[in-house]
């Protein structure tokens, strides 16, 4: 997140709803701790986030925070006078924020949209004015955009497309059918990825009798696990930070009769277990390099997580030096398979 944008998201967040109903921000998932440094808790400031370890930051910052996919009837409130949202990547979920920020604000209450312009902000209120049938306040800060839209008193929504937010729903991709939603990673696809993982997994573990706990750490909808089903595992967890996924994967496993214990966590750091697989495709696909945070968090979990005589097989981005960076934390590295631009590494 750009200064210009911090600024003015801070800004908003601090301003008191003199009596009011008060203040909703909608946390994005890419909340930077200086960014909540800033704000400073208040009675009337309440926050929504999908994501577990920005529950977690909310709540040890003194906010009010309840984590859910987005489901606004679990907030404790159900009226503001002002609705803040840093616009979210997936279109979905924007539309789906709109649309329930119309619905709970009090007449002459204001939604403001943040963002920059190539996370699509100008369509993105351009949209909302199509809910408020008002004409939002466009204005520029430095490099980023507020869009200001005001609730009128007279109702007539022409409500976005959020593709129905909130339900699970049955995909299929070839043959292969599960359960998932938008929000989730990948939702209506099989991450190619994922399946050179669960192909690589099937492999290295095919000559075992009994292959012991497993774990997925960041389950997306389940996939892994729902695949090498037939693996002779005695244990089976999945964990993953976004509520979605977690929603997704539990109406998985259930379906198919497979049972796992799911969890919403930060990267399995509330797990008390040691496993003695762990199967994982790491969000780190972009914009990774050797100082890169989320690679380290996971990788030193990974290395927390394993049984002494443990494996993890991780799958990244053929680019990604993760046999370097890797290095740090583990004695054994190989490069199982190089496969359509993804490797298969096994640390041990
Ligand atoms: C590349 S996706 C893989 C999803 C799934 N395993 C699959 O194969 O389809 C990475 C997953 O990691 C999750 N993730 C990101 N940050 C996380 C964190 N701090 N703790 C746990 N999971 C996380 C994402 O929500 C996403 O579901």
């Amino acid at each position: 997140m750009s200064m210009h944008l911090e600024h003015v998201l801070i800004d908003l967040l601090n301003q008191s709803s003199n009596g009011s109903p008060g203040t909703l921000w909608i946390v994005d998932e890419n909340l930077a701790p200086e960014q909540l440094q800033a704000v400073h808790p208040r009675a009337d400031l309440c926050a929504l986030t999908n994501r577990f370890e920005v529950g977690e930051a909310l709540a040890a910052r003194g906010l009010q925070c309840t984590v859910s996919d987005f489901v606004f009837d679990a907030l404790p409130a159900q009226q503001f006078s002002r609705i803040v949202y840093r616009v979210s990547k997936e279109r979905a979920i924007v539309h789906h924020c709109i649309n329930e920020s119309f619905r709970r604000l009090i007449p002459g209450g204001t939604l403001h949209l943040l963002g920059h312009k190539d996370d699509g902000i100008k369509t993105n209120g351009k949209n909302a004015e199509q809910v408020f049938r008002t004409t939002a306040r466009l204005k520029k800060h430095g490099t980023a955009y507020s869009v200001t839209l005001l609730k009128p008193t007279t109702e007539n929504p022409q409500w976005l497309d959020s593709k129905d937010y909130l339900q699970l729903r049955e995909c299929s991709v070839g043959e292969w059918s599960f359960i998932s939603k938008p929000g989730v990673f990948g939702w209506n696809k099989i991450d190619h990825g994922s399946e050179l993982l669960a192909q690589e997994a099937r492999k290295y573990l095919q000559a075992t009798s009994d292959a012991g706990a497993v774990l997925d750490l960041g389950c997306g909808y389940g996939y892994l696990l729902l695949v090498t089903a037939e693996l002779p595992f005695s244990r089976r967890v999945a964990t993953d930070n976004n509520a979605a996924a977690v929603l997704a994967a539990n109406a998985n496993f259930q379906q198919k009769n497979l049972p796992v214990t799911v969890s919403l966590d930060d990267c399995g750091a509330h797990l008390q277990e040691r496993f003695d697989v762990i199967l994982c495709n790491p969000p780190f696909h972009q914009g990774f390099s050797t100082s890169s945070a989320l690679a380290e968090k996971f990788l030193l979990q990974i290395r927390k997580l394993l049984n002494t005589n443990g494996v993890a097989l991780v799958v990244v981005n053929q680019f990604i030096p993760i046999e370097r960076v890797a290095a740090e934390y583990f004695s054994n590295i190989t490069t199982l398979c190089h496969s359509d631009g993804f490797k298969v590494v096994a640390l041990s």
